[in-house]
């Protein structure tokens, strides 16, 4: 997970794919810590904290590096949980304890724990006070969506007044009317707009071989979120699965072929070096 200042310049939202992703074990615990870690990036009453800050180690001064530690097993909590399987966000086949799955229970008794200090339990009804009248956008794949479900139902089990709509071309979105805290997830897979690209008669890609694959233009973000940088205080950025989706991204049959100011980039890039493309044109 990442922040990033966006670049703009998409007009036109493309054709993303639907597929959905199998479902990723530990996801809710995953959520719990990775918002964690963002939010407390932005809590507007409180100083950066130092792990914001290079060069220091994980416990010097008690500041605390958040993303190094490791999951443990702790029978002893969340009970009650955060939120439960009632919570109509959780997609139905992602629903584990209403899915019968046996450990489903016993997943939520894993927690992250950092080295050299301890990451509180998220307090819902203190997140909601911290970010009154801010907007908040998840933008990326179905990782960030779970990331999105899961703050949005334990926010929900204290906060039930909730506004539903989709602002800012967001595939879902929430306002908890007593805070005026509004949450959107803005789909995309790649971060960067992309479709599917057939070759001509002539052309430069042509003439290297290629007949049929995906173009990615990764200088023009996805249209999905290009509205979001203005629309929303925060947002909190995921890719990186569907770079290595060969499934859909055939490296021989369907390449990913990248497009930088609307020409293609020669000679055709390996999907990582791709990214780093993308990555660059979106900080
Ligand atoms: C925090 O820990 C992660 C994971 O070990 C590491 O990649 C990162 O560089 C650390 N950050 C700081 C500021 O030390
Ligand atoms: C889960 O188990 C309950 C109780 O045995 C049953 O009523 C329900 O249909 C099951 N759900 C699924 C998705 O199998
Ligand atoms: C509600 O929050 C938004 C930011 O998300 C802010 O622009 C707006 O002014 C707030 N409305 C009120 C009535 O405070």
């Amino acid at each position: 997970m990442a922040t990033r200042a966006p670049l703009h310049g998409s007009k036109k939202p493309p054709a993303p794919s639907n597929s959905s992703l199998a479902p990723r074990a530990l996801i809710t615990l995953l959520c719990a810590v990775s918002l964690y870690f963002c939010f407390s990036l932005f809590r507007k009453d409180a100083p950066p904290p130092s792990f914001f800050y290079p060069v220091v180690p994980a416990t010097t001064n008690g500041a605390c590096n958040y993303s190094d530690g490791r999951w443990i097993y702790d029978p002893s909590i969340r009970s009650p949980p955060r939120y439960d399987h009632t919570c109509k966000e959780i997609f139905k086949g992602w629903n584990c304890i209403a899915g019968n799955k046996s450990n489903a229970l016993d997943i939520i008794k894993w927690r992250w724990k950092p080295h050299g200090c301890d990451l509180p339990p998220f307090d819902p009804s203190r997140f909601l006070e911290q970010f009154r009248d801010t907007s908040i956008g998840f933008v990326g794949d179905s990782l960030n969506r779970n990331m999105f479900v899961s703050l949005f139902c334990a926010l929900r089990k204290v906060s039930a007044e909730v506004k539903k709509w989709r602002p800012a071309g967001a595939d879902r979105g929430f306002t908890f009317l007593k805070y005026n805290l509004t949450i959107a997830y803005h789909r995309t897979n790649l971060l960067a707009r992309y479709g599917r690209w057939t070759g001509g008669t002539s052309g430069i890609l042509e003439s290297l071989g290629y007949k049929d694959g995906y173009r990615i233009d990764v200088d023009i973000p996805d249209g999905t979120w290009v509205a979001a940088p203005r629309f929303h205080d925060i947002l909190i950025f995921n890719t990186g699965h569907w770079w290595w989706a060969p499934s859909k991204f055939d490296p021989l049959k369907t390449p990913m072929l990248f497009f930088e100011n609307g020409v293609p980039v020669t000679p055709p890039l390996p999907p990582d070096a791709g990214l780093d493309m993308v990555l660059r044109h979106m900080v």
